[in-house]
């Protein structure tokens, strides 16, 4: 009982200050993450996947109903028939190592399109902090050149069922291109309006 007290305050301030570093790691990590539309040709680890897989199934959800599901494509052929699924803005994804396209179930939860965009941008953050580059690819909404729907084209490739809504894919991959850091001179402050608009 007596080692608990001694071991906390040995322990505890290494704890607190691994925190705050952490902390200002994140700062930094959302101040630097651009995205990456050129990758180069190295593959990802196991780990590597896991770790991105594993912030998208932590993503907070309404309700905890987690109504998202993920599609994980790594063969070269996909990529580039997925680099195809709408007339402009999907081209990356051929070039990628991985693509995680993110789906969610309607009936699961009335918010799956918030559900679905928080574990996107999730799995974004953890791709930065692997240092890894990455890339939004919108799917919902967005059609090919001919008018056939973006979401359509990635279901049939996937063979994704009918009750699944695509919202987007995700592109991963080491990055083959250096990005500006967020310039803050530019942080649009008048956005923010206080107490009242
Ligand atoms: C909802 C959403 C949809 C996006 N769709 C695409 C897309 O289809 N293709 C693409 O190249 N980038 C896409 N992006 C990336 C944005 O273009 C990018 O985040 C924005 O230009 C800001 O640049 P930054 O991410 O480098 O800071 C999308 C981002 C979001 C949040």
């Amino acid at each position: 009982m007596v080692a608990f007290p001694i071991l906390f305050a040995i322990f505890a301030p290494l704890k607190i200050e691994e925190w705050i570093k952490d902390m200002e790691n994140f700062s930094e990590l959302i101040r630097l993450r651009r995205s990456t539309r050129k990758f180069t040709d190295e593959e990802l680890t196991q780990e590597q996947v896991e770790m991105l897989l594993r912030a998208a199934l932590m993503s907070p959800s309404s309700k905890r109903s987690n109504g998202w599901q993920f599609v994980v494509v790594d063969d070269k052929e996909m990529l580039a028939k997925l680099a195809q699924c709408k007339e402009a803005g999907a081209g990356l994804i051929a070039g990628a190592a991985l693509a995680i396209v993110v789906l969610a179930d309607p009936l699961v939860s009335d918010v799956w399109i918030e559900d679905a965009s928080v574990a996107s941008l999730m799995i974004q953050l953890q791709a930065e902090d692997l240092g890894l580059g990455s890339c939004w690819v919108q799917v919902r909404e967005r059609f090919t050149a001919d008018g056939i729907q973006a979401d359509e084209v990635v279901r049939d490739l996937l063979d994704i069922p009918l009750q699944l809504q695509v919202l987007s894919i995700i592109a991963v991959g080491h990055k083959g291109q250096e990005r500006k850091p967020f310039d803050e001179a530019n942080l649009q402050w008048e956005k923010v309006h206080i107490n009242k608009y």
